[in-house]
């Protein structure tokens, strides 16, 4: 456990903790922070079977049913709200899942209603950086409009929005393990330089930064972009990908003319089948697309410092992959 979130965690305020999305993969790391930390901690989750490490509390509640939530948020004083939208791996479109409209905005909606009757003193919204890198998915319309919620608050409660990239530290979970497993499977085509520049974030630092947004006033009614502060794109992640797993890429390419024409036969096919597809347009377009994003204000407002890059991260990424 790094000690710099562990010193952060232990000067949190002393009312316990409530983390919507607990059971998720940003949430986990945050109660395994938080209960070595030794705070009280209540995990939200609609599963009455999730399982959290010792001393952290399950609090059942699903946000789109506002009657199930004033239990969870008795005597909390802080939220962490991550909760969002989880989709199977099935869909073919998770992106614009009408899910999105009925967890983010209704959802946040019913929990800022219930957080502010229960007196809760603060509250953190993770949000995405899809918000503004012109996507108009279902997903990036209920973020921008749960942001809007969550600062309309500001003047009950203490809330802050976090604008998140990619996360990586996930050996499972999430895009880099992805493309990692299929590297690793040689199910991954070798990609082109498409001249894109990107920013992701590891999920230590996405804890740094919920723990920080707490303990600092400059950050009420504030939105913080967040990231590792380094510059990637996909070939060079994939070739970092390579590298950790101690593989060479292969010495060709793949034309970008071919796997536009593959992306656009996968999301033909996906159409008439319904299932998902390896490759189509908006897997494409997320591999070639640039998505970087400077996060100089939230250094200097909270000073933070990120904790790890990708290259330094991905030995032990490897590692518990092939655990
Ligand atoms: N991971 C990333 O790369 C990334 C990037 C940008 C932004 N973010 C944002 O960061 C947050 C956390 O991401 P994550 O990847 O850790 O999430 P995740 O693994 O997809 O987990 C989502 C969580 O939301 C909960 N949830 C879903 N519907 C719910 C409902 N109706 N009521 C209550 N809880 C519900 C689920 O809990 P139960 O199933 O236990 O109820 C699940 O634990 C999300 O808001 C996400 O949009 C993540």
């Amino acid at each position: 456990m790094n000690g710099l979130l562990l010193k952060l965690a232990r000067r949190l305020p002393p009312e316990p903790v409530l983390v919507t999305g607990a059971s998720g993969r940003i949430g986990r790391r945050l109660l395994e922070v938080l209960s070595a930390a030794g705070r009280k901690v209540y995990a939200m989750s609609r599963n009455e079977g999730a399982g959290f490490p010792s001393g952290v509390q399950l609090r059942t509640g699903d946000l789109t049913r506002a009657e199930s939530l004033p239990g969870t948020l008795e005597g909390v004083g802080l939220v962490f709200h991550l909760a969002s939208y989880a989709p199977s791996p099935e869909d073919p479109d998770p992106e614009n899942s009408p899910a999105h409209q009925a967890v983010t905005v209704s959802g946040t909606r019913n929990l800022l209603e219930k957080a502010r009757e229960a007196g809760v003193a603060s509250l953190v919204f993770t949000s995405s950086t899809r918000t503004i890198d012109g996507s108009d998915s279902s997903y990036a319309q209920a973020k921008k409009t749960a942001e809007k919620l969550v600062l309309t608050v500001s003047k009950d409660m203490k809330t802050t929005v976090l604008r998140l990239p990619p996360v990586y530290g996930f050996a499972r979970q999430g895009s880099i393990a992805q493309m990692l497993a299929a590297i690793d499977a040689g199910r991954f085509p070798p990609l082109p330089d498409f001249g894109d520049l990107r920013s992701l974030v590891h999920v230590d630092d996405v804890v740094q930064v919920l723990l920080l947004t707490v303990l600092s006033p400059m950050a009420a009614g504030k939105v913080y972009t967040v990231t590792d502060m380094q510059t990637y794109s996909s070939r060079q992640i994939y070739e970092l990908i390579y590298a950790a797993l101690g593989k060479t890429p292969p010495q060709w390419r793949v034309p970008a003319w071919l796997l536009r024409a593959g992306a656009g036969a996968g999301s033909l096919l996906e159409s008439i089948t319904g299932r998902s597809m390896p490759l189509n347009r908006g897997k494409l377009n997320s591999l070639s697309r640039s998505a970087f994003f400077d996060a100089g204000e939230i250094g200097e407002e909270l000073a933070y410092s990120p904790l790890h890059t990708l290259e330094e991260a991905l030995p032990e990424i490897v590692r518990q992959f092939r655990a």
